[in-house]
Order: structure tokens, then sequence, then C-alpha cells
């Protein structure tokens, strides 16, 4: 258990994460700021705190809209920023296009990180995943263990889903990994994924493949379109287990947003890789060997990657 554990953003994915944590008792106190009023952050700690006694959860918390309560944390998780929203004619945006907006936001938070747990381990999931993550190193410059992006662990969970359904298997039978880019580019890494340890070509055909990947890589927005706004369930859980591998040290390998330092022949970009995640972060990195198919979709994703990135240097 750590001592504090801090939510930066008290929207669904705050109100879930927060929820998580009370059960999962991962630290001793619970801290969320959300500038929104009357004071969102107060109230929805005091709703799950006031059903700690039927939980038996003696869980701490310490919320408002003051950045100041996160003062001391050992782990900060970052959802401030606006979601994907579907607009009046039920389009909606790209992750990308909300990069100006959640820019500015960012910038605030890791003013707050700075001065309030400057040591303190992120994992960040606003969007655009990989670009905010990149602005975060940009203003706090951690070590390269300390800082992280959740987006792998989600799109991973969501391509072994699929194909669960379409193989008529558990979820729990499937691995799978997702990696590159948090858009439309991501890459469902058909070669590691296995059925119980078999390849997962033995139970699907090549169409079926395919229509499962592409829906992996749009998924997201499938969920956009149904409910009018951004997931939430399932980003908040991917994000804790990440976090519950760091604070148990589990050195458990899970995709996530790290930066590259040579890996991948990428370097300076916040890219999706498996990683080893332990009591220290990002323990180590480590390199998949990829088929000439996916090396090519990983490049592809890359460009979409630095084409965001270089907005974000752009942008100051
Ligand atoms: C998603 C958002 C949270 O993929 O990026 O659902």
């Amino acid at each position: 258990m750590l001592n504090k554990i801090a939510l930066v953003g008290g929207g669904n994915i705050g109100g879930v994460l927060a929820q998580e944590l009370f059960q999962r008792k991962l630290a001793a106190t619970v801290a969320m700021v959300d500038v929104k009023g009357p004071d969102v952050a107060k109230g929805k700690c005091l709703d799950i705190a006031e059903g700690t006694p039927i939980i038996g959860s003696d869980v701490k918390y310490i919320a408002g809209k003051d950045y100041g309560v996160i003062e001391g944390a050992d782990l900060v998780i970052n959802t401030a920023g606006v979601p994907r929203t579907v607009r009046p004619d039920g389009t909606y945006p790209s992750r990308e296009e909300l990069l100006a907006t959640n820019l500015q936001i960012t910038d605030a938070v890791a003013g707050a990180i700075r001065q309030y747990c400057p040591d303190a381990i992120v994992v960040s999931i606003a969007n655009p995943l990989d670009a905010i993550v990149f602005r975060l190193h940009q203003k706090l410059s951690p070590p390269k263990h300390r800082l992280m992006g959740m987006a792998g662990a989600l799109d991973s969970a969501r391509y072994r889903y699929f194909v669960a359904q379409a193989a008529g298997v558990s979820v729990e039978n499937v691995e799978a990994m997702v990696l590159g880019g948090h858009g439309d580019d991501m890459v469902p890494v058909r070669s590691c994924c296995r059925i119980a340890g078999m390849p997962v070509e033995k139970f699907l055909d090549e169409p079926t493949l395919a229509a499962i990947e592409s829906r992996t890589r749009k998924a997201g927005g499938e969920i956009v379109g149904l409910i009018g706004v951004s997931a939430f369930w399932s980003p908040a859980i991917a994000a804790l287990e990440m976090v519950e591998a760091i604070v148990l040290d589990k050195r458990k390998i899970i995709a996530s947003c790290v930066l590259l330092e040579g890996e991948y022949g990428v370097n300076g970009l916040f890219v999706g890789v498996p990683v080893v995640l332990g009591r220290n972060g990002v323990e180590r990195v480590i390199e998949v060997d990829l088929t000439e198919a996916e090396r090519a979709a990983f490049a592809k994703s890359i460009a979409a990657v630095k084409k965001t990135t270089d907005e974000v240097i752009a942008a100051k």
C-alpha cells in the first residue's frame, strides 16, 4: 500500500478510479482535485466514503478544487482534460483534435505536480495520449521510469475481448498486445496474440482477424458514438492494472506509453511498447520481434505520434 495516490480530474474516469482505489486499498489516502464547481472532487469522494462502512474500507481522502490536495503524493493518475464528445450532427472529434484545449490543462497539471509532488510516479490518461505524456515530460523532465501513459493496457484489453468473443473462449485465455500510438493507427500485434498459448490463427481466419484489428483501432470512437462521450470504465480499469503492477511490485508486462531512447529505432517520442512495471515504475522496455507488416504499421503509427508531438513542441 502506498501512502497517497492522487487523482487529477474528477470526471467519469476519475470517479471510477476513486471507487476502485477505495475498494482495492492501494493507498492509505486518495486525493482528488477537480477545478469544476461547486466542488465535484469533494462531492464524489464524500459519496464513496459514505459507502466505506459497507465495503469495509478505511481508506481516507482529501479532495477539493485546489491542487494543494495532491501534496506529497507517491503516485499521480492524470485524467484532466476534455473527453471526446459527440457533436449535434452525430460526428465526433479525433483524439488529436482535443490537443489545443488539453495542452493548456496539462500545463496547469504539470505545474501542480512540480510544486506539490515532484518525485511522484505519473500515469497519464488524458488525450491525445502520447502528446499529453510528451508535454508532461517537457514540463517535468522526470527520470524515464517515473512517467508513462495508459493506452496499450486498454487497447490490448479491447483486442483480447474481441478475439475471445469471436473464438468463443474465455477472455482469460486470450493474450494480446497493441503497440504504437493511441490513435486510429495503433498496431494490434497479431504475432503476439495467443489463445491458451496457441497462435490465434489456429482459431480465427484472416478476414475475421483483420476485422477485429480494424475494430480495435477504432474502438474508442465506437464507444463515443454510442454513449456520446469517451469510454471511462475500461480506461480506468486499464490504468489500475498499471497502478496495481507498480504498487504491488508485480513486474507485470503491460503495453504502456513511455519515452523511447533508441528502442525500436525511435528517439525522443512517447510511444506504446511493452514494459515491465514494478515498484520503480517502468523497470524495463521490451523490444518485440515484429513481422515485416507489423513493422510497417508501427512506422505509420510512429509518424502519427510524431506529427502530434511536433504540434506540442510548436505550441511552446
Ligand atoms: C478511448 C479513450 C479514452 O480509447 O482514449 O476510449
